[in-house]
């Protein structure tokens, strides 16, 4: 299966391996990703956080400077937010509040002033950095088990500090240094919402998938 990457900025073929595998009895999918370069990267966080729709765990892991908090940018600005993420080494979580617009039609009947409202609701961005943490059962005694069950989006770098604590459902994301400016990205969805969550981010990043 080839794919090729929809993009305005970039048209070439820019992924290998671009598979979505499916195990109908695990609800597992994969998808296979090259970037190359930051803005590609911020692009494919953007087209997973219009997607985003609140109550979504999404585990980021790779080493330092792979690109977990350049994604996390991108996802925030397809989420509607627009204050600047920035990564919450020091404070482990930082909060955004998101702001994706609805425009309904009024019937004019009863709003003949008015044609339509636009209400401005979005999920919240719990975005996580868990570089620091020492114990896993940190997370506990801070109540972020909270939030991963609730209904803001969450995104957590360095995942793997806390692997145990992780419910089944949920879209990891393995970014790797491939070079300079070229990132490799695994992610993995568990659990049927997030297979279907990834082939419409699969959908909606590639133009023609051919065999
Ligand atoms: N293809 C790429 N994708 C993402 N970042 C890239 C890419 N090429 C180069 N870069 C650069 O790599 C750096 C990634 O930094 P970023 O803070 O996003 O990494 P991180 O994984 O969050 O690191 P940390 O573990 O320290 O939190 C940035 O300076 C970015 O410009
Ligand atoms: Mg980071």
């Amino acid at each position: 299966m080839r794919a090729q990457f929809s993009d305005n900025h970039a048209t070439k073929n820019l992924c290998e391996g671009a598979i979505v595998t499916r195990s109908q009895k695990e609800a597992t999918s994969t998808l296979d990703i090259i970037s190359h370069s930051s803005a590609q990267t911020q692009r494919l966080g953007m087209r997973l956080g219009d997607l985003l729709r609140g109550g979504e765990l999404i585990l980021l892991d790779g080493q330092l400077g792979t690109g977990k908090t350049t994604f996390t940018q991108g996802l925030a600005k397809g989420m509607g937010i627009t204050e600047i993420v920035s990564s919450p080494t020091f404070t482990l979580l930082k909060e955004y509040q998101g702001q994706s617009a609805t425009t309904t039609r009024l019937d004019h009947d009863k709003f003949p002033d008015q044609a339509s409202l636009t209400q401005r609701v979005g999920p919240i961005l719990y975005h996580f950095d868990l570089y620091r943490l020492e114990d896993p059962e940190e997370v506990v005694d801070l109540g972020f088990e909270d939030y991963f069950f609730g209904s803001g989006t969450c995104v957590v770098e360095w995942a793997d500090k806390a692997d145990l604590l992780w419910p089944n459902e949920q879209l990891r994301i393995r970014l790797k240094m491939m070079s300079e400016t070229k990132r490799g990205l695994l992610l993995t969805a568990t659990g049927l919402r997030y297979c279907e969550l990834l082939q419409q981010f699969q959908k909606n990043t590639y133009a023609t998938t051919s065999s």
